[in-house]
């Protein structure tokens, strides 16, 4: 098979890693790729969002599988443009892509097919926003409708904090378009999990559990990232949770967008938050996290194209979704100053001694070749992984290898997979 993957970051390094894995894998590109990418398939520089030319290339190099590994193309409409030139892709069409791409969408799916999540408003004037707040209870939660590089989030302890917030999303519109639109949620409390599960419109399968790190700094301070490190399994998601989940989250929620006319295909990732009163969505999202493939793919014992086809030729009934019995940690390596601002351009060392580690893997989130070799060229720069037996060892493990790499301004968290203890 020819396979083409679209994206360029620790995520779409993961899928390649595990496409590359593959037997039924003869050549993959990558577009645009980076330079860890680029070990596995080959990179063609075209933009995520240049759908005339991605076409155009599936069509020239006869690709027999696209992979869409980013929301924006997928929010797009990415997964249509191919489809109507008869091109196999994995990914949730338009329709079915605005589980993530509207925030207000998913809570009044969530709200209609009685799927466990926040209480909440969606609103769209300013004023009706403001004086709801008034009435409400503190801290509570404002969330601007669109994408928003996962930074649209607001939590706000005191009713002046929200006004400002409701002003900085709806009036100075801090998100863009993203903001004309606002859900206002009921704040809660718990341990977060990422699930990730393959679709393909009627049947779901979940993958093992994970769990994310969104915050820059050490025990949870600093400002939301795209994510920091990532552990898996999450010693908190029991078999109790995950059976509540497959019959009150998961399925129901794959019913539901085919009720809609809008059936889900690909990956939905179902960020939960077990609460006192039992697990709750948080959010979706119409394809893999990242970091959470960087965990949750190594650990994965299928033939990953095996499964995307099943998916898109609607038989993922037929397949039998299978995980190490193990665990992994992966720490990022980012640029110091990430989110905000930060420098790039330096040389990487140490990449080598990723080669033929077993059970070690190195993905590249934001890199680049250049005349002086492999260079930083993004606030995340690296994912480094390991697995171990169970998760302390897996951590020890990924910690020790992050120490095998040297870049100028290289930053990271020291707390990855803390909560191990607590388990
Ligand atoms: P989201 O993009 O919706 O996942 O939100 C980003 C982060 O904000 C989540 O990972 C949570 O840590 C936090 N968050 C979102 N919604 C809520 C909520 N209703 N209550 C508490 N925290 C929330
Ligand atoms: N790690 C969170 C996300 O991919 O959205």
């Amino acid at each position: 098979m020819k396979v083409l993957i679209v994206g360029s970051g620790g995520r779409e390094h993961a899928i390649a890693w595990a496409v590359n894995k593959s037997d039924k894998a003869d050549k993959i590109y990558c577009a645009p790729g980076n330079a860890g990418i680029a070990e596995y398939a080959e990179c063609v520089n075209i933009g995520a969002m240049e759908f005339d030319k991605l076409v155009a290339f599936a069509k020239e190099k006869e690709i027999d599988l696209t992979i869409i590994g980013m929301d924006d193309p997928l929010v797009g409409g990415v997964v249509d443009a191919f489809e109507a030139e008869g091109l196999k892709v994995f990914g949730p069409r338009k329709n079915a892509a605005i589980i993530e791409g509207s925030k207000a969408f998913s809570k009044d799916l969530m709200k209609k097919y009685h799927i466990p999540t926040a209480a909440y408003e969606n609103f769209t004037d300013k004023d009706e926003a403001l004086a709801y707040l008034e009435t409400a209870k503190m801290p509570i939660v404002l969330k601007a409708d669109g994408l928003a590089l996962g930074k649209g989030v607001l939590i706000c302890n005191t009713l002046e904090e929200a006004k400002d917030g409701v002003k900085t999303i709806m009036e100075d519109k801090k998100f863009g378009d993203a903001g004309n639109t606002m859900v206002i949620e009921e704040f809660m409390t718990g341990r977060e999990v990422s699930v990730l599960a393959f679709c393909d419109g009627k049947t779901i399968k979940c993958m093992t559990s994970a769990q994310d790190h969104k915050r820059a700094g050490d025990g949870d301070t600093g400002l939301n990232t795209g994510g920091m490190g990532t552990f898996s399994p999450s010693p908190f998601y029991t078999k109790e949770v995950e059976d509540f989940c497959e019959k009150y989250i998961y399925q129901p929620t794959i019913d539901a967008m085919a009720a809609e006319g809008r059936p889900f295909t690909g990956i939905l990732f179902t960020g939960l938050m077990l609460t006192e009163d039992g697990p709750k969505v948080l959010e979706y999202n119409a394809r893999f996290g990242d970091p959470e493939a960087q965990v949750v793919l190594p650990r994965m014992k299928n033939d990953i194209l095996e499964v995307m086809e099943a998916c898109v030729e609607g038989r993922l009934d037929e397949i039998d979704l299978q995980f190490e019995d193990n665990a992994a940690v992966c720490v990022v390596l980012a640029s110091d100053g990430y989110p905000v601002s930060y420098q790039k351009g330096f040389v990487i060392g140490g990449l080598e001694n990723f080669k033929e580690k077993d059970g070690y893997y190195c993905f590249h989130a934001g890199s680049k070749l250049t005349e002086e070799g492999i260079v930083t060229n993004g606030g995340r720069v690296l994912g480094i992984t390991a697995k171990g037996s169970d998760l302390k060892e897996a951590r020890k493990n990924a910690y020790a290898a992050t120490e095998w790499v040297t870049f100028e301004n290289k930053y990271m968290r020291h707390d990855i997979g803390k909560a191990i203890d607590e388990a």
